[in-house]
This record gives C-alpha cells, sequence and structure tokens, in this order.
C-alpha cells in the first residue's frame, strides 16, 4: 500500500524533497523524520515528483508484492531522472526503509541509477549521504545497524504531524518467526528510554496532537529505561503518557501476543485515554502452524490473553493478522483458523497469502501451499472476516461513541474523525470541533466507516 506522498506547501528558492511511503505505520513515521533530517539541507516537501530534487522511496519487504512495487516506481522515476538531466539539472533518487536494507545490492544491479540506498538505522546520516551523492557518480550505500543510537541523531520533529501522531518507542525484532523478514531488515530489539519519549509526545501534544500512537515492530515488547531509572513495561510508560495534559487519546501497535504482560492488561482497566482497540495479529489458529511460524504462543494462550482483555475492558475491539497458506498449512489447519475467528469475534483483520520471503526458513521448506489454494483459503477466511467487521459495526448504530475529529467530511457541512475503534466516523457538525472529541450518535454503518449526528449526552460505556 502506497501510505503519503508529502504535500506540503512548495517554495521555489528552496530544494524541493518528494517522499514515497509504502507499508507500515512506522514508515510513515520514518518518512516524516527524514523531511526533518533533511530541512535544514534546505530541502521542502513537494507533492509532485516531476519537480523535486530529491526522491525518496521509503519501501516496504514484508511481502513480495510490496518489494516488487519499488521497481516499477523507480523506472518510472528515471526517466523524470533523466529529463531532469537533459534540462542540465540534478534528482537524486535515494531508496530507503526494508526492501533497501534486504536488497541492496539487487537494487544497484536492477537501478544502478539510484544514488543513495539506505536502511532503516542510517537515517540520522542521510546529510551526509545526500552531500556525498551530490559530489560523487554511483551509489552511496548505508545498510549498516550502527553502534549509536540514530534517535540520539535526529533532530526534534519540526514538521507538526497533526491531530493524531506516530511515535516510535521500539524497533526491531527478536521473535524471528518463519515467514517474516522483519528481525532482519529492522534488526534487533531496541527500546527507546521513557523520558525520550514522554518529550517527543509533549512536543507533538504542544504541536496540536490529541492522540498519539505508539509505535514499534513489537511494541509491547518495550522495556526501555524508567523515570526512575529502573526498567519499565510498556503498560508503565502508558500510564505515565496519559498523565499527560491535552492527550486525550492513547494506541499502541502491533502488539504479540506473548508480551501481553499483566502491567499492559490492568492499563486496558485503568487508564480511560487508552482507546478500547487493539491489534493483537495471531496468524493462524492451529497450534501445529503456530509451532512451524515459531510463534511462540499456542492457540490456549491467545484465547486466555482474550479473555483476560476483555475483563479488564469490556468494550474492548480487536483486530489481527492472519496468514494463509504457511507451509505445511493443512486443510484442517486452515479449519481451526476459521474456528478461531469465529470464537474471538473480530472488529477488523488483515489477512494475507503467504508469501515466501528470501533468507527467511519458511521460504526453504517443503511443502509449499499451491498458490490457487492459498486464494481459496484466503477468499473464505476474508469473507468471514469481512461479515464480522459488518457486525462489529452495525452493533455500533444507536450508540453515543466518542470521535476524536480530524478533518472536513466528504460532504459540504460534513466533518470527519475516528471512533474509539478506529472506525471514520461522519457527521454534519461545524469545522471549529475539529481537533476535539465530540460524542456522536451513530446512525448508519457502512463497512468501512459510520455516520452519525452530533449527541451531547454519553450513553456508550
Ligand atoms: N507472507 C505473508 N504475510 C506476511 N506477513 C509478514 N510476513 C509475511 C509473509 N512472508 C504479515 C503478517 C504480519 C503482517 C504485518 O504481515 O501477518 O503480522
Ligand atoms: Fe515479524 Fe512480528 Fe514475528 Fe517479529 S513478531 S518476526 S515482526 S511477525
Amino acid at each position: 500500500m502506497q501510505v503519503r506522498a508529502a504535500a506540503i506547501p512548495e517554495s521555489s528558492d528552496r530544494k524541493r524533497l518528494h517522499v514515497i511511503t509504502w507499508g507500515c505505520q512506522m514508515n510513515v513515521y520514518d518518512s516524516a523524520r527524514m523531511q526533518d533530517v533533511l530541512a535544514p539541507l534546505g530541502y521542502a516537501p513537494t507533492s509532485a515528483p516531476r519537480d523535486a530534487d530529491m526522491v525518496i522511496l521509503n519501501t516496504c519487504h514484508i511481502r513480495e508484492k510490496a518489494a516488487e512495487k519499488v521497481f516499477s516506481e523507480l523506472g518510472r522515476l528515471h526517466r523524470l531522472q533523466q529529463a531532469r538531466e537533459q534540462a542540465g539539472g540534478r534528482m537524486i533518487l535515494a531508496v530507503a526503509g526494508c526492501v533497501a536494507q534486504a536488497e541492496g545490492v539487487e537494487i544497484l544491479a536492477r537501478a544502478p541509477y539510484v544514488d543513495i540506498v539506505l536502511g532503516p538505522q542510517t537515517y540520522h546520516r542521510l546529510p551526509e549521504m545526500v552531500a556525498r551523492a551530490a559530489r560523487a557518480a554511483g551509489t552511496v550505500i548505508d545498510t549498516e545497524f550502527p553502534a549509536e543510537d540514530k534517535f540520539d541523531y535526529l533532530p526534534d520533529a519540526s514538521a507538526p504531524q497533526g491531530i493524531t501522531a506516530f511515535l516510535t518507542v521500539q524497533e526491531g525484532c527478536d521473535k524471528f518467526c518463519s515467514f517474516c523478514v522483519v528481525p532482519y531488515t529492522r534488526g534487533a530489539e531496541q527500546s527507546r528510554p521513557a523520558a525520550a519519549v514522554i518529550a517527543e509526545a509533549r512536543r507533538l501534544v504542544a504541536q496540536g496532537a490529541r492522540e498519539i500512537t505508539l509505535l514499534g515492530q513489537n511494541v509491547n515488547a518495550w522495556h526501555g529505561e524508567g523515570l526512575d531509572g529502573g526498567a519499565w513495561s510498556l503498560g508503565r510508560l502508558i500510564r505515565a503518557l496519559a498523565e499527560l495534559p491535552g492527550l486525550g487519546r492513547l494506541r499502541y501497535t502491533t502488539s504479540h501476543p506473548r508480551d501481553m504482560d499483566a502491567e499492559l492488561v490492568s492499563a486496558h482497566r485503568d487508564v480511560p485515554s487508552l482507546m478500547p482497540f487493539l491489534h493483537l495479529p495471531v496468524q493462524s489458529g492451529s497450534d501445529r502452524v503456530l509451532a512451524a511460524m515459531n510463534r511462540g504462543h499456542r492457540v490456549d494462550d491467545y484465547l486466555r490473553t482474550v479473555d483476560r482483555l476483555r475483563t479488564a475492558r469490556p468494550d474492548l475491539g480487536l483486530s489481527s493478522d492472519f496468514i494463509v497458506g504457511h507451509p505445511g498449512e493443512t486443510e484442517a489447519d486452515f479449519a481451526a483458523t476459521l474456528a478461531l475467528v469465529r470464537r474471538v469475534v473480530f472488529a477488523q483483520a488483515f489477512s494475507f497469502k503467504y508469501s515466501p520471503r528470501p533468507g527467511t526458513p519458511a521460504a526453504a521448506a517443503p511443502s509449499q501451499v499451491s498458490e490457487p489454494e492459498k486464494e481459496r483459503r484466503l477468499a473464505e477466511l476474508q469473507e468471514l472476516l469481512r461479515a464480522q467487521q459488518a457486525r462489529f459495526n452495525a452493533g455500533c448504530v444507536g450508540l453515543d461513541l466518542p470521535v476524536l475529529f480530524t478533518g472536513a467530511g466528504r460532504h459540504p457541512g460534513q466533518i470527519a474523525g475516528r471512533s474509539p475503534y478506529l472506525q471514520p466516523v461522519h457527521a454534519t457538525g461545524p469545522t471549529t470541533l475539529i481537533g476535539t472529541e465530540a460524542m456522536v450518535r451513530i446512525a448508519a454503518a457502512l463497512p468501512n466507516s459510520l455516520s452519525g449526528t452530533l449527541s451531547t449526552e454519553r450513553a456508550c460505556a
């Protein structure tokens, strides 16, 4: 998925930077930080690649399709780069993110016109790379996992993120699920200290953020240095962040079922600003497949965790990721996944066909599932998940839900925002409500959104 091309006012006397972002929210956050780090060099964002002096592709390697898109986009940009050169100018082309990390050499071979290849851990060195690329012909490559912490070298975020903001608290993963490239592209688990996180949250709130989503590939494995010098867990960090005046909503993503500890579960019970919505990927409903995936938990563990969470926060909405057709997955295993979905009942979910990723153990495993079989299973699972999402949305009709309004709606007079469950909500109302939370009586549910009218009384729990 292409998430965002920067669209901030342009100025003609500055150098122009166009950033294309694919993949997860961590990449959205990283793209903003790359813009921050290049701002002192005079780079201002542009939404038009044609005008750009530098284009950064911030890439995703999680599935094959995501990686292939990078190479087709590079072909298109190469033509713009050549046109710029013929006109006597220069367009620096940079590939960042997980494809750069995993396929640096292949990028050099397939797209030698790329000027910079940089991995997710070296964004702070971008100014130096740009200077080197501007001087030299040939590609500058930096896909190290440096000893220094990039967060110590990145400037404080300059461009406000808006009413809803992301904040990276943790990076990397030590879990090594059989199918996943993340431990190879993002490196080992690292947690930022609580003081740095709280300082950044304070800045975001001062810039207008009302909701902060804490980000990490394994966010609930966060175990940073606490304000008291001891090791804190994510639950403790959330309690500290909830004290920040003006911060109305907190979320965190993405979590691993193994790291859902008691302190985090109790934060769902005790912290009202922690939204009652959790993305907790299970991947499969079969113990056999979970073991083959090296997930480190069984179906029962997941169900128990869900029970603990729902006891702590009865109105919790759950989301998950599923992979169908992992090597060795039988029809019975797949049926077990459907059974788990029926048992848990999700508010929404993401589901994927297994995609072999070079260098991961599952890619080399025997008994790969055929493509048509994967497609059939995915269609069946998605039908079930879609029905559950529709039922969840329909269940909101008649409720009063707090909505954080973030912008204008599709139609004149309409404003739009998000419910606690991340559903887009449209309501008729004044734009003065943008940036605030207001109660909306939900009148209608569509497959992916809700609409309603502003209400005054708080009727939902
Ligand atoms: N094939 C298919 N889906 C994958 N995911 C991660 N790796 C793969 C792969 N090789 C999915 C998982 C993960 C989500 C971000 O992407 O479900 O939770
Ligand atoms: Fe990938 Fe998540 Fe497994 Fe880590 S826990 S290897 S990021 S799927």
